[in-house]
């Protein structure tokens, strides 16, 4: 039997604990399950609004009860976060639980002190250099407006402080959580004056204290006024009081069962975001209109992004940790912009090349096959650059005829035969496009990137030689960030090469 202080719990979900073994109350709140062994097994009953409680049961020793625990409903913001055997924050969770390990790895551990999240809020560059605020000029009909920067004075790059010296922001909801998650604070974190745990960005028990996501019901996103933890329910103890939420429904004591945890709306609120009307970040609605949504055939971002993590326990043996099915551990590293493996296998290219009269013909098509939205995703500072080159038998490059060419903000392949994958913005007054300023009213001026499933097929010529061997290299970057923008900023993140292909053309 399964109860509350009140009565029958129906509807429970009971199970020998870390096995399939497992039934459902009926409405009196009773089960049956068939046990295999004769020694004490441990029975685990956990029902939404509970905490998983759990009880002693032997074979044959006729009918048990496990009485459930309702959770707290409250929040508590002055609740001061977990510590443990003397250690603060999520080192403390490193004694008993090798996700610490994939964590510190991952870039959600990095969000708040990621010297390009804070290079980009303050407007200088690695070294602390500081670029001008923004300059305004006045007009009769329009008011203040800003201008372009200075020409001649030392420029670091853009940054939220320059345009916005007064005001924090809204970059906290999302970089810095935790110490945006006050009542009124939301808008008033200043990113530079963290410290402590808050200053883990993402970290363990903040997720893991997140009960709900607050979405539209009319479009089944975050409301675009509010960002990350504006959209987030948390469930911060009072005093006495203590819970996580997991991924399991049968981990006891201080544990219950989330199964948002396991769906993709439990990343929405950071992965969505609108800045004045524009959409900044966006890979949950890519993901939302995507087949990827589908309940029944797509893919969640975990599926993806937390990948199984190849060991069959999440608390280490050694400190009580139980052997559970390797295929239901997944591994907290996250992998994204910087992981070459990930990124190899996020699209497909084939090339063909072929002579037409005195003309090389190349024909590059890239398929989003294996990506659950737009590729690339997430910060529009994100960019693919494809380039196709044609070289004769003395290493020459032929001329282009025909095709695209790398724009001009392609960096080292500008003008090269080829093009770039990117959303570009441009600023409304100042009118520079691609801005990475995008605090400010901004517009999309173009959009070419992949949609899952989409393809995109690009043709170039070439001026062919009289004869012999011509050989064709075709190469697709993924690039971090504008290239014109890592050099002010002095940042130093080298390309990953997602795909390559290199093609042999011969004239009799
Ligand atoms: C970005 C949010 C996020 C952060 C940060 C995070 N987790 Fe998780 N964690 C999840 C989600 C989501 C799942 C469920 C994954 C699934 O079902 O695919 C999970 C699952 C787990 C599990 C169950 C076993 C497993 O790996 O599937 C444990 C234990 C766990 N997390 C511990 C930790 C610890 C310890 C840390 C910090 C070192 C941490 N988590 C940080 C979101 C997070
Ligand atoms: C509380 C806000 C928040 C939540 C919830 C959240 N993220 Fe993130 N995520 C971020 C921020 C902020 C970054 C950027 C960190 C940086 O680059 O400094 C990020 C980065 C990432 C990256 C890039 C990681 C890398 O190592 O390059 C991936 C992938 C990602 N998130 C996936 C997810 C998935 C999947 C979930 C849900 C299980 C999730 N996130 C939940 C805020 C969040
Ligand atoms: C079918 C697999 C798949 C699914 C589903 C998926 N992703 Fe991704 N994701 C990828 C791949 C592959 C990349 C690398 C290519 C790219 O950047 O688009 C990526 C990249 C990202 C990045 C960029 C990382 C960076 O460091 O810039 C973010 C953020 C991200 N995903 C978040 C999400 C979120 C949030 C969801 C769910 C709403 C999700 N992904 C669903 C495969 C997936
Ligand atoms: C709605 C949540 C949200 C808000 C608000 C937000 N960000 Fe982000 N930010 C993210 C996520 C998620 C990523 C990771 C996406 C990816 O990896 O492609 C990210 C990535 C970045 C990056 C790229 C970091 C890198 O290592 O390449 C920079 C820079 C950045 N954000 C700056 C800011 C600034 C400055 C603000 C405030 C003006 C801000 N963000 C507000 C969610 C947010």
């Amino acid at each position: 039997m399964v109860r509350d202080a009140e009565g029958p719990v129906a509807g429970a979900t009971v199970r020998v604990q870390a096995t399939d073994n497992k039934t459902t109350t009926t409405a009196d709140g009773s089960f049956v399950l068939g046990l295999t062994t004769t020694t004490p097994v441990s029975v685990t009953a956990w029902a939404e609004g509970y905490f998983v409680g759990w009880i002693s049961a032997v074979s044959g020793a006729g009918p048990v009860t496990i009485t459930l625990k309702p959770y707290y409903t409250t929040d508590n913001p002055d609740y001061a976060w977990f510590s443990m055997e003397g250690a603060e924050g999520s080192r403390s969770c490193s004694h008993c639980m090798p996700a610490y390990e994939e964590w510190v790895e991952d870039a959600h551990s990095q969000s708040a002190v990621n010297p390009r999240f804070l290079t980009m809020y303050n407007g200088t560059d690695v070294d602390g250099n500081r670029s001008p605020p923004a300059r305004y000029v006045y007009n009769r009909n329009y008011g203040f407006f800003p201008v372009r920067p200075d020409p001649d004075e030392p420029y670091y790059g853009p940054g939220y402080r320059l345009d916005f010296p007064n005001t924090a922001g809204n970059c906290a909801t999302c970089h810095v959580p935790a110490a945006a998650a006050y009542p009124g604070r939301a808008y008033s974190v200043d990113p530079n004056q963290v410290s402590g745990i808050e200053a883990e960005g993402v970290f363990c028990e903040f997720c893991h204290k997140i009960g709900d996501v607050i979405l539209d019901p009319a479009t089944g996103l975050p409301y675009p006024n509010r960002p990350g933890v504006l959209s987030l329910r948390l469930y911060r103890p009072g005093e006495g009081q203590q819970l996580f939420f997991g991924n399991f429904d049968d981990v006891t004591r201080r544990v219950s069962y989330l199964p948002l945890e396991e769906e993709s709306s439990f990343c929405a609120p950071c992965h969505f975001g609108v800045f004045w009307d524009t959409l900044v970040y966006n890979s949950f609605g890519e993901w939302l209109d995507s087949p990827y949504s589908d309940p029944e055939t797509g893919r969640t971002c975990q599926d993806c992004h937390m990948p199984i993590a190849g060991y069959d326990y999440f608390v280490f043996p050694e400190k009580g940790g139980l052997r559970r099915d390797p295929n239901r551990i997944f591994s907290h590293r996250m992998p994204g912009a910087s992981d070459e493996a990930f990124l190899q296998n996020a699209v497909a290219m084939t090339a063909t090349a072929w002579l037409e009269e005195g003309t090389l013909v190349v024909e590059v098509s890239i398929t989003n096959d294996r990506t659950g939205h737009y590729v690339p995703t997430g910060s529009p500072l994100r960019h693919l650059i494809l380039t196709v080159q044609a070289i004769d038998g003395q290493g020459q490059a032929l001329p282009q005829q025909g095709g695209p060419t790398v724009p001009e903000w392609g960096g080292p392949q500008a003008g090269q035969p080829g093009k770039a994958f990117a959303k570009v913005l441009e600023t409304l007054w100042t009118e520079i496009s691609p801005t990475s300023a995008y605090w400010n009213p901004t517009r999309v001026l173009s959009d070419n990137r992949l949609a899952p499933f989409a393809t995109d097929v690009s043709t170039y010529t070439f001026d062919a030689p009289e004869e012999g061997l011509v050989r064709v290299e075709v190469t697709l970057l993924y690039r971090r960030a504008f290239a014109r923008l890592m050099e002010q900023k002095g940042w130093d993140v080298p390309d990953i090469v997602m795909e390559e292909q290199g093609l042999e053309v011969v004239r009799p």
